[in-house]
């Protein structure tokens, strides 16, 4: 079962927030958050992973200025910056093997601006 079991299921929080285009922080919603939960949910979808994983739409997770922000728990791994094309890369390694993907993790600790 893809190194995952129901048991330890995995929750990805993707975060989609809306700003106005001139606020200062920016949002995920226009670093295309809404487009990585849409292609997360559709490969969770298509492998039939539901009982692994679930993807999450959320308001801001707080790390805005590099977003698209997505958070995995209960790992508790950030992801900064991710990319529509970032998304199976976080679902094959991250998810099913258990390897998060180093690159896309931030220097900085995100949960500071919590
Ligand atoms: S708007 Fe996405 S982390 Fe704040």
């Amino acid at each position: 079962m893809n190194g995952a079991s129901p048991k330890n299921k995995k929750y990805v929080l993707i975060c989609t927030q809306e700003r106005p285009p001139d606020h200062p922080k920016g949002c995920c919603k226009q670093r295309g958050g809404v487009d990585l939960l849409t292609k997360l949910r559709d490969a969770i979808s298509e492998r039939e992973l539901g009982e692994v994983v679930r993807a999450v739409g959320a308001t801001c997770l707080g790390p805005c200025e590099t977003g698209a922000t997505v958070a995995v728990f209960p790992d508790n791994v950030w992801y900064a910056g991710v990319k529509e094309a970032d998304v199976l890369e976080i679902l094959e390694s991250h998810i099913l093997r258990n390897q998060p993907v180093q690159r896309l993790m931030p220097k900085e600790d995100p949960t500071r601006l919590l």
